[in-house]
């Protein structure tokens, strides 16, 4: 199993364990996902949702190898994937989500943290959303949520030419809420998880909802609407060319589209 959870002094730790593949999400892997994350929802005895990966890389985003061979198929309800029921999960859990940001944050890995409420990065970490140089369009309800964060100049930098970005630029924009050395990032962020078992958990509910309220609907709106593109795209020969690009480990040519 490549997604581990315990649950301890009421925080429920999600890890991303797949280093070899630098831990990129499958199908098998979002499932497990939104299945502990809508169990700590459900456990009275959990605090905080703790989120966390592996030292040197958090997670390097979907399985390129599932896009290739298990797109959505055409005319399914794209909310009924495992990838949109994980993100589902994220969005409804009330509880406090807590992200410790070990190392390289690609694709969904950054898109994740949008709708964490505490980002601690670590300074070796990087982030990039590349859905266009991989031939897709933005996910995760990044569409709405870049632009708020950082303005359509900082969005087109980040979504259109896919810009990597450290892990101050993160705190500068609003994604991350702090930069920590890489080997105190993990307990640090545990730290702010635990702080929640001294504080009424009614009353942290209700305020996240606060939080959360007004948006809610545009963004599930939005994430539907960006995943019946995302599917499309997925069968795209442009995408194509940049998935077996990816494994033949050389640049993708678009010049022929
Ligand atoms: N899907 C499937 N396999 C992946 C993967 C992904 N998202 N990311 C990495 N891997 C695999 C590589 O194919 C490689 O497998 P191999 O050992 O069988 O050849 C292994 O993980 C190690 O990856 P590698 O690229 O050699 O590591 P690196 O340290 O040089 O680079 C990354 C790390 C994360 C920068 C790089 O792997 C990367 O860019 N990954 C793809 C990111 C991406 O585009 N994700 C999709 C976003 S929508």
């Amino acid at each position: 199993m490549s997604i581990k959870i315990a649950t301890l002094n009421g925080v429920a730790t999600i890890e991303i364990a797949r280093p070899e593949k630098k831990n990129a999400l499958t199908v098998a892997m979002y499932q497990a996902f939104a299945h502990a994350l809508r169990a700590a929802q459900a456990d009275n005895a959990v605090r905080a949702v703790l989120i966390t990966g592996q030292p040197g890389i958090f997670t390097s985003g979907n399985d390129i190898d599932d896009f290739m061979s298990r797109p959505p198929s055409p005319g399914s309800d794209v909310m009924d994937s495992p990838v949109f029921q994980f993100m589902r999960a994220l969005l409804e859990c009330d509880k406090p989500v807590i992200a410790a940001v070990t190392g390289a944050a690609i694709g969904i890995g950054t898109t994740m943290l949008l709708h964490c409420d505490f980002v601690y990065v670590s300074d070796e970490a990087r982030l990039a959303m590349p859905f266009v140089s991989l031939g897709l369009v933005p996910e995760f309800a990044s569409s709405l949520l870049v632009p708020q964060l950082m303005g359509q100049r900082g969005a087109a930098e980040k979504l259109l030419l896919g810009e990597a970005f450290t892990p101050e630029q993160a705190v500068d924009c609003g994604i991350a809420s702090a930069v920590l050395p890489a080997a105190e990032v993990v307990n640090h962020a545990r730290r702010i998880a635990e702080r929640f078992n001294s504080l009424p958990p009614g009353a942290v509910r209700e305020t996240k909802q606060l939080l959360r309220g007004p948006q809610r609907e545009l963004t599930l709106q939005t994430i539907r609407s960006e995943g019946e593109l995302f599917g499309k795209r997925l069968r795209s020969p442009e995408a194509m060319e940049a998935f077996q690009a990816f494994f033949q480990k050389r640049k993708p040519d678009f010049s022929k589209f």
